[in-house]
């Protein structure tokens, strides 16, 4: 498994998309944070973050810091620019502002539904980098993709792109990404890949990593699988070398469901 022999704390992402507006995010927060304490989840062996709309952002983190929880959150999206007439738009300053330690770029439905290039996610991981927030980068291919370009040609190529104008200017083995692998046939489609599929991309995508930014680098970065995951099917994922977590979408939305994913290590047996 994942965790096992290596540094990395594996990642349990919920991402809500468009879903629950703030009043019911404090309160599902609030549930969920019940839920893993009392199954005694372990913060320190599987960490747990909540991706909700932005205009949840400042009560979720409100919420976590007064009481204390252990959940962390993240942004769904940010922009690649940093301040000016971007009507619309939320600028890494302001999600660091709101000591938000993660924000989610480049995920398949703001690439097909926005158009969103790979320049755009590119020029986006950069600002969050410089603002010091971890980009969790999401690369995937189509099932068209897949049947003309093989398993992890267009996953490679897409992390290629996204991480070619971040500077990073910390030690390298401190720099911070997080890089989420998901087939966009597999996303709300109920069919999610297999593990074995899932090991296969992780793993050019960790070579990928070593190659751009050195092994250090490419050891400590979590590598997470998504598209249908729940908590019926985590187990099989995490007991893959290269995956060390899952970012979920409709399973996240259910407490009891996200909750149960998130205490992975029990379906593992471990
Ligand atoms: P899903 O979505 O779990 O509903 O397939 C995953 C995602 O879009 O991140």
């Amino acid at each position: 498994m994942a965790s096992v022999g290596s540094s990395r704390v594996p990642l349990i992402a919920g991402n809500w998309k468009m879903n629950l507006d703030h009043l019911q995010a404090i309160a599902f927060v609030q549930k969920l944070a019940w839920s893993l304490k009392d199954a005694r989840h372990d913060f320190a062996k599987t960490e747990v973050a909540v991706f909700p709309p932005f205009t949840d952002l400042r009560s979720v983190q409100t919420l976590i810091s007064a009481d204390k929880l252990h959940l962390r959150f993240g942004a769904q999206d940010v922009s690649a620019h940093e301040s000016g007439a971007y009507t619309g738009e939320i600028s890494a300053a302001f999600l660091k502002t709101l000591d938000t330690p993660y924000v989610i770029i480049g995920h398949s439905e703001r690439r097909t539904l926005h158009s969103e290039s790979d320049e755009e996610v590119a020029a986006k991981v950069a600002s969050a980098v410089k603002h010091g927030i971890v980009p969790v980068i999401c690369v995937g291919e189509t099932a068209e993709d897949l049947e003309l370009h093989g398993p992890s040609a267009i996953p490679v190529a897409q992390l290629r792109a996204a991480l070619s104008q971040a500077k990073f200017e910390r030690e390298p083995g401190l720099t911070d990404i997080v890089v989420a692998y998901e087939p966009v046939w597999a996303i709300g489609s109920g069919q999610a890949a297999t593990p074995e599929q899932a090991e296969q991309v992780a793993a050019q995508l960790r070579a990928t990593l070593t190659e751009i930014l050195g092994s250090d680098v490419a050891d400590a970065t979590r590598i997470l699988y998504g598209g249908s995951v729940k908590s019926s099917n985590i187990a099989g994922f995490m007991r893959m070398p290269n995956v060390d977590g899952a970012l979920v979408g409709g399973a996240s939305l259910d407490i009891p469901e996200f909750a149960s994913i998130a205490q992975f290590l029990k379906h593992v047996g471990t």
